[in-house]
């Protein structure tokens, strides 16, 4: 993490016991009160403007803290996660949990909440008991997530889950991966192709360090990385041939350990992999050429980072067994549903309608939701609060099914998808986490209701009538193309 030079960073991180709620804060969350969390874990954060050192060069950046990425947050799960956050930049902009299986609603993950500049807002994340991973936070205000996600706000959130303790000597690592351009000391300015193509930046940096070289105590290193591009795919593998040591994407731990070539990580994914060292070892990761359609990079394999064993190193085994997998049954699905996803060729003024689509799902139902890209470039599709299993990709069963909340989708692939909409109720989003697609409109919106009933969000731009943007700052960003995620009639889902 980079932070400015001469300052400390002035971060409240508190932890109590007991529990001080105000007694009209209502919150939801997996069938608990926030009377029933283990603990409160108490933090600040703040968005604001800073200059720092990018790849040589000072830029004008947007961060949680002064840093870049933002500061690890960490929580336990089963804990209450009380966030006092602040918005000291020129313009709104709120938070989002990105994976976190908690309630959408309130002061929860609610991404429908708009902090004005110079303001603050308190969140309140209850986190299931045994729930816990490797998570991020990023800005999710409609129109403005991928502009303020380039310029720098994201964060690795991690929690703490029981499963952990397999993991028990290795030697964590936490790298998020966010690429940059900057010109004049500021981020590149998103050009009328980058909202088409999702916008992709010359430099990756590795915890804002273009190739650092993490060192290692013990082995095996736990290197559990994020990517926070907004458009960029990552196709990670070893320099030196070897395969990687699979253990959790997007925060969830696999069954067993699994030996890949190499790996693919979309925009919000995450991968865990753990590699064993020798004394004095390094190990390169490098970032491979991939084609999303839109683009291909980069030209030829890059380095990304390398781990180093210190001379004096603690090994354990990597471990046989990491957790037990939930299979979900297709033959208890209590609904279909179909989506495509592709950018609109056209700029019909006001079509806006499919942000204003809202899918209805019953509490407590398991749904199969088949994803189709119809369009000539990957699209990454991602939904908030409710986890999901990859069940079959083009048809084919995917063994074991892998728990995931982003999954990408090649030209023309079709992925079926188990979703159980448990525990939590209440309304939030899916869409496409090519950030400048999302903003451009392949996004819409899932109500879960029914059983217990989470605090609904507050009402939004969302819920006006399809057409009405009036007071909606812009309509489009500037030049964007807009897209869909829409059912097979071509507009609406379901
Ligand atoms: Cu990373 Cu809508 O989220
Ligand atoms: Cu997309």
């Amino acid at each position: 993490m980079i932070l400015p030079k001469g300052c400390s960073v002035s971060r409240r991180a508190l932890i109590s016991g007991a529990l001080a709620l105000s007694g009209t804060t209502v919150l939801g969350g997996v069938g608990r009160s926030a009377g029933e969390a283990s603990r409160v874990v108490e933090m600040d954060l703040v968005a604001r403007t800073t200059i720092l050192d990018v790849a040589g060069a000072p830029v004008e950046l947007l961060t949680y803290d002064g840093g870049f990425p933002g500061p690890v947050l960490r929580a336990r799960a089963g804990d209450l996660m009380r966030l006092e956050f602040s918005n000291e930049l020129a313009e709104p902009t709120n938070l989002h949990f990105h994976g976190l299986h908690v309630s959408p609603g309130g002061h929860a993950d609610n991404p429908f909440v708009t902090v004005p500049p110079g303001e603050r807002f308190r969140y309140e994340l209850l986190i299931p008991t045994g729930y816990g991973g490797t998570f991020w936070y990023h800005p999710h205000m409609h129109h403005r997530l991928a502009r303020q996600l380039w310029r720098g706000l994201a964060g690795p959130l991690l929690v703490e889950r029981p499963d952990d303790a397999v993991l028990a000597g290795t030697d964590e690592h936490v790298v998020l991966v966010k690429d940059l351009t900057a010109v004049d000391g500021q981020p590149a300015p998103h050009t009328t192709a980058d909202w088409a193509r999702g916008k992709s930046g010359t430099v990756v940096l590795a915890n804002g360090e273009v190739r650092p070289v993490l060192t290692a105590r013990r082995s095996p290193v736990w290197l559990r990385l994020i990517n926070a591009c907004n458009g960029r795919t990552l196709l990670l593998a070893r320099e030196d041939g070897q395969p990687l040591t699979l253990i959790a994407l997007d925060g969830h731990l696999l069954d067993v350990p699994r030996t890949v070539p190499e790996v693919l990580v979309t925009p919000a994914q995450r991968v865990e992999l753990l590699i064993s060292l020798a004394e004095g070892e390094q190990v390169a990761l490098v970032h491979r050429p991939y084609s999303r359609g839109a683009r291909r990079e980069p030209s030829r394999p890059e380095g990304l980072l390398t781990v180093a064993a210190s001379t004096s190193l603690a090994a354990t085994p990597i471990p046989e067994r990491l957790a037990a997998l939930e299979r979900l049954d297709p033959a208890a699905v209590a609904r279909r549903r179909s989506f495509r996803m592709a950018m609109a060729f056209m700029h019909a003024d006001g079509n806006a309608a499919q942000q204003q689509d809202v899918i209805h799902a019953r509490l407590g139902d398991l749904e199969c939701w088949e994803i189709i890209n119809v369009d000539t470039q990957d699209h990454v599709f991602h939904l908030h609060t409710w986890p999901f299993q990859v069940w079959r990709c083009d048809g084919v069963e995917q063994n074991p099914p892998a728990w995931r909340d982003t999954v990408n989708l090649r030209p023309g692939e079709r992925v079926e998808l188990l979703i159980p909409f448990r525990d939590v109720a209440g309304r939030s989003l899916f869409h496409c986490h090519i950030a400048e697609h999302g903003d451009a409109g392949m996004m819409a919106i899932v109500e879960v209701s029914g059983g217990a009933v989470t605090p609904a969000a507050r009402p939004s731009d969302r819920t006006r009538p399809p057409g009405d943007r009036s007071g909606l700052e812009p309509a489009w960003p500037p030049g964007a193309i807009p897209g869909s995620i829409c059912g097979p009639g071509g507009r609406g889902v379901g």
